[in-house]
């Protein structure tokens, strides 16, 4: 028998669960998220003051799953995909005319029209087609691997200067993969940046490099206006070129689709470009910047992935599974339900906590622990069912492809400080990762 009543959070769980600096503070979050599995894996957020709609946050692997997978009873429509505030809520309502998603893409449609649009660059992105783009990729892998030996060199013989691994190797490469996937030139990769930060607001103060915070909301409102206006330009003229001459990537594929007949509009159009350029982005640098941490903290891993590259699969979905780059997304129920024997009401919104998902125990031995040999590894850091990550091929390839360039070139990596974690509820991961490595 479901239950009935609605199991609450206690306020200061309730703000934990929120709160983009819980994020920032691993341990503590994972004990979190251990006890509310063990209490109430199916726990209804109140918020405080109304400030944002309430929600039920799951933390058992099972329970995200099913949610994750059954995509006719769980909606991304009509409430946010990503965790919102009330406000944020109200204010993407405004300038939209009434949609809460300030863009339309491929995370906020649903059946019927998701997977047309999705079909559009499915192909695309699976490794067949991406055994075309390795070369490209190796090239910019290694342009950054030199990037990080220029920086990390100092006068004595074989020592190095201590680096941030995120600044010079983690945070740049996956930007200009998804930049050069998107036929975006070197010297415009700024300009994007600044864009995507505009458009979504970043949580930690360090990374939101747009000076956004603490700007009266009417303002912030004609920063995002000009965002969107800006990259609408930018892109228009992307879709002319591709249009003239389609040249295999992944911006010519969006320039020249075609569904019932149709071109995209204006604004589905923009939105592909950007979910492309967003979700591939800050994701990938987590999970990469999550490996290199594993490595540099255990110097007979380093040493036994580099005499053996066969370990390096593992070792890739290991640290994406460890590192859980992307923290949540949310469904609406579209009926009376039930999960985990918690009745959901029609309307309710779920959050699936891949965070929390990814470190039960039930499904992940000892899963604080970084383990590269894990057989199987079925974690949920991709998601799963209609709209599972389309790019994880293609995440995984950068990994592999920038770690075998790195094992090439560097000896032996230690870590030169604490890492520091971004405060953010949606995309998270480390913002600095301070190393010192000795070049082979
Ligand atoms: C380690 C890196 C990455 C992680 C952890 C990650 C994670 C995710 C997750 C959790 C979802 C939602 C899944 C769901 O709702 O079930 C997603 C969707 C998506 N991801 Fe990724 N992602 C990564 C890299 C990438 C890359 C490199 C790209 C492309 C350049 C990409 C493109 C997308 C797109 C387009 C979607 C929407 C798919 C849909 O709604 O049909 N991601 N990703």
């Amino acid at each position: 028998m479901a239950t009935l009543a609605r199991p609450a959070l206690g306020p200061a769980d309730a703000r934990a669960v929120i709160d983009p600096a819980s994020y920032a503070a691993w341990d503590p979050l994972l004990d979190l998220f251990d006890r509310l599995r063990t209490e109430t894996p199916v726990a209804w957020v109140e918020p405080e003051n109304g400030i944002h709609p309430p929600f039920w946050l799951l933390t058992r692997y099972e329970d995200a799953m099913r949610v994750s997978k059954d995509n006719a009873t769980f909606l991304n429509n009509p409430q946010t995909v990503v965790f919102s505030l009330s406000d944020g809520i109200e204010f993407a309502k405004a300038f939209t005319g009434g949609s809460p998603h300030m863009v339309a893409s491929l995370v906020t449609f649903d059946a019927p029209i998701h997977m047309k649009y999705r079909k559009l660059t499915q192909e695309w992105f699976m490794p067949k087609n991406l055994r075309g783009i390795e070369g490209e990729v190796r090239a910019l892998a290694e342009k950054t691997v030199q990037r990080l030996i220029d920086a990390g060199r100092s006068e004595g013989a074989g020592e190095t200067k201590d680096v941030d691994f995120v600044k010079l190797v983690s945070a740049p490469y996956p930007l200009h993969v998804v930049m050069q996937i998107l036929g975006v030139p070197e010297e415009d990769e700024p300009r994007m940046l600044m864009l995507t930060q505009q458009m979504f607001g970043g949580q930690d103060e360090d990374l939101n490099q747009s000076g956004m915070k603490d700007l009266p909301p009417e303002v912030i409102t004609q920063i995002v206006a000009g965002a969107v206006k800006d990259f609408e330009a930018y892109f228009a003229g992307l879709t002319a070129q591709k249009r003239a001459n389609p040249t295999g990537d992944v911006a010519s594929t969006i320039a020249n689709a075609v569904i019932d007949g149709e071109p995209l509009n204006d604004r589905d159009m923009m939105g592909y470009y950007i979910i492309v350029a967003a979700a591939g982005h800050d994701t990938t640098s987590a999970s990469t910047a999550g490996a290199m941490l594993a490595l540099a903290r255990d110097p007979e891993q380093f040493a036994r992935v580099r005499a053996d590259r066969s370990l390096l699969p593992g070792i890739v979905e290991e640290a994406i599974r460890w590192t859980s780059p992307v923290q949540h997304f949310m469904r609406t129920a579209a009926e009376d339900t039930e999960v985990g024997g918690q009745r959901i009401a029609k309307g309710d919104w779920l959050m699936i906590n891949y965070v929390a998902a990814n470190h039960d125990p039930a499904v992940f031995d000892d899963p604080r622990r970084f383990d590269a040999a894990r057989q199987p590894n079925r974690h949920l850091a991709f998601g799963a069912g209609a709209h599972q990550c389309l790019g994880l091929h293609l995440a995984r390839l950068e990994m592999r492809i920038l770690f075998e360039t790195l094992l090439d070139r560097i000896e032996r990596v230690e870590l030169a400080g604490e890492p520091k974690r971004a405060k953010s509820t949606f995309v998270g991961g480390l913002k600095t990762l301070p190393i010192r490595f000795v070049a082979a």
